[in-house]
Formats: C-alpha cells, sequence, structure tokens
C-alpha cells in the first residue's frame, strides 16, 4: 500500500524525523507491530539487515521488508549491514525500500552503488561505524540524500550509545553548511530521549531507536519525548 489520496511533504534536513527499528518488535506480529510504530507517531521505519558476515548476526532479508511494505504504508529506511550491498541492492528496491543505507566499510564501489541508489528511484544513504573515521565519507557528500553515523558497533539492538561519534556528528554537519549540502544525519543504537537530545544539539536529525520505543510501555510517548529531546 503506497500512500495516494495523502500526499506529504518530504522531510528536510532541519525537521526531525523518527525511524523505530523493527528489531526490537515482536516478530511474531510484523504487521501489527508496524501498525503500533505508525499509531505511536513514527515517521519511517526503520529495517535492519545482517548478513552474518559484515556483523555477526543475521537478522532478515527482502521477504520482510516486501512483508512491512505490502502490509502498512509507512517509509522504509532500509540500513543494509551486508558485505556486498550492490549485490543486494536490486532485490531491497524490488522489495519496497524508499531509502537503502550502504557501509562506507563494505566490498563494494561506494559511488557506483550510492548511483544506483538513486537511480532506482530511492533515497541513497552512506553509513560509518564508530571507529570509521569521519573522513572516509566526505568523497562522498554530494552523492547522498543521508548520512548514517552509527552510534554503537552494529550487529545487535539494545546496545549503549557511544558519546565518542559526538564529534563526527558535528564534523558532518559543519561540511554539510560549508559545502550547501542538505543530507539528513541519522543515528543509530542506543537511541532514547536523553541520547537524542545531545545527537540533535550536535546536529543529528534523524533518531533510530529500537528497545527505547517498540519495549517501552507507551510507544507513543516514548517517540514523543525523542521527538522533543
Ligand atoms: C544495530 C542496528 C540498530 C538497532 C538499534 O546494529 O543497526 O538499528 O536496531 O537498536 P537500539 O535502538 O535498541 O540500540
Ligand atoms: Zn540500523
Amino acid at each position: 500500500m503506497r500512500r495516494i489520496f495523502c500526499p506529504v511533504i518530504p522531510p528536510t534536513c532541519r525537521d526531525r524525523v523518527i525511524s523505530p527499528s523493527l528489531l526490537a518488535a515482536d516478530f511474531s506480529r510484523v504487521r501489527d507491530e508496524v501498525t503500533r510504530a505508525i499509531t505511536a507517531g513514527s515517521d519511517w521505519m526503520h529495517l535492519d539487515i545482517m548478513d552474518g558476515h559484515f556483523v555477526d548476526n543475521i537478522s532478515f532479508g527482502p521477504a520482510m521488508v516486501q512483508t512491512v511494505h505490502e502490509t502498512n504504508d509507512i517509509f522504509l529506511d532500509v540500513h543494509l549491514m551486508v558485505s556486498r550491498p550492490d549485490h543486494f541492492l536490486p532485490r531491497f528496491v524490488s522489495a519496497g525500500a524508499d531509502l537503502i543505507t550502504v557501509h562506507v566499510e563494505a566490498e563494494h564501489d561506494v559511488a557506483d552503488t550510492l548511483k544506483k541508489i538513486r537511480a532506482a528511484g530511492c533515497l541513497a544513504g552512506l553509513a560509518l561505524n564508530p571507529a570509521t573515521p569521519i573522513e572516509d565519507v566526505r568523497p562522498f557528500l554530494n552523492e547522498i540524500d543521508l548520512l548514517l553515523c552509527m552510534t554503537v558497533v552494529p550487529g545487535f539492538g539494545g546496545q549503549a550509545f557511544m558519546p565518542e561519534v559526538l564529534p563526527k556528528i558535528e564534523t558532518a554537519a559543519r561540511w554539510r553548511e560549508e559545502l550547501g549540502l542538505a543530507f539528513h544525519i541519522e543515528v543509530d543504537g542506543g537511541i532514547d530521549a536523553k541520547t537524542a537530545g545531545i545527537c540533535g544539539q550536535a546536529g543529528a536529525n534523524v533518531f533510530v531507536a529500537g528497545s527505547s520505543t517498540f519495549k517501552a510501555p507507551d510507544m507513543a510517548a516514548a517517540i514523543l519525548a525523542i521527538r522533543e529531546a
């Protein structure tokens, strides 16, 4: 199902976007969990794809993305933690991804993959791990719609936020200003109302939150707290 009668204005990098991670949802009732997230005020849905190689965990693949696409109407923020994002890309495009984020550390021609994502009609995101210097993504800033600064070592939900990533967010925001660009800055890992506030101060505007939203006693209150942090 896609938005037909209710066009939305796409968010800019000045807007706060909350993207709950499905990884923390109850997998036995995925459709209802996504509906719950939408009702609670989610802007996007973050889908973590892990191949057991790029990260030490296996999550789900294109079939899950397609299920979410077909059962709910929400912008799909697909985070590919896979060694060969170029190889798997077409399957996630077909599955209904709206934004596809690939890692700068993966084994691929980064510029070419970003070009292919946009050519397929999706937004292009580029991610970097906490240990990766921000300089590694600089050559690609012209080619992206979103920069994802990982705030945990990727692979698992429920980890503690790493404050040492904050200077990279500040640098990315400064470069964006200097270069006259408009990409979003997303943070992912250990995000709750407190850490979202700190990341927002540093320049992030898209907040991925798994445990702090899906596992909260009141998901709507948790999302609102991140939005207003
Ligand atoms: C980590 C994933 C995250 C994860 C976040 O590898 O990329 O999206 O689901 O989970 P929380 O919000 O629980 O840290
Ligand atoms: Zn993620």
